[in-house]
């Protein structure tokens, strides 16, 4: 085949965390161009913005020539063929992601049978690691450095540790 693939890499990345990043490195190597998916309209009530995930990864995502950022809505398939993307990329860290990922993946294979579904693993000491946790570890004052990359720190920090000086100076949640 010397057409170059386009795969598409879909997630809410609220944030991204470099165990996503892990995984569009090593996407890159593999596939002529990577296009990194952002979902818009999350049921998950998002920390950050559609556009706020989408910045945030453009810059992380730099270093990357073959690399593009966007966002999307509706349908995952109807998306990846209005980007005439023959694959979808996603990461799988443990068993545990295992049953959600094989349902979700035979649903959009069942949906558009010319797809394929590729996964791929992020290296080992990302295996731990979720955007939930990051975001509740910085929410409760710990330290995610190692985790995400530095801007997306520095965007948790300005987001969340109002929040948290404002909870622990309300007398209401100090005396009950
Ligand atoms: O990072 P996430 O939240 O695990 O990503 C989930 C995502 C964006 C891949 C999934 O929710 C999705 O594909 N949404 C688009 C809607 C869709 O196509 N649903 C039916 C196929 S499962």
């Amino acid at each position: 085949m010397s057409q170059k693939v386009v795969a598409v890499y879909p997630g809410s990345f609220d944030p991204i965390t470099n165990g996503h990043l892990d995984l569009v490195e090593r996407g890159s190597k593999l596939f002529g161009e990577l296009i990194v998916a952002v979902l818009r309209n999350s049921g998950k009530n998002p920390l950050f913005s559609v556009e706020e995930r989408v910045e945030m990864m453009r810059e992380a995502t730099r270093p990357w020539a073959n690399v593009k950022v966007d966002s999307f809505d509706g349908l995952l398939v109807d998306y990846a063929a209005q980007k005439k993307a023959k694959v979808i990329l996603r990461g799988l860290r443990a068993v545990s992601d295992f049953e959600n990922e094989m349902q979700m993946a035979l649903m959009n294979r069942k949906l558009d049978g010319n797809l394929e579904i590729v996964f791929m693993m992020p290296g080992v000491a990302y295996t731990y690691l979720s955007s939930r946790l990051v975001r509740e570890v910085v929410q409760l004052g710990g330290n995610v450095r190692g985790l995400v990359p530095p801007l997306v720190s520095k965007r948790l920090h300005a987001k969340l540790d109002g929040d948290r000086v404002k909870s622990t100076a309300s007398p209401s949640t100090r005396t009950r």
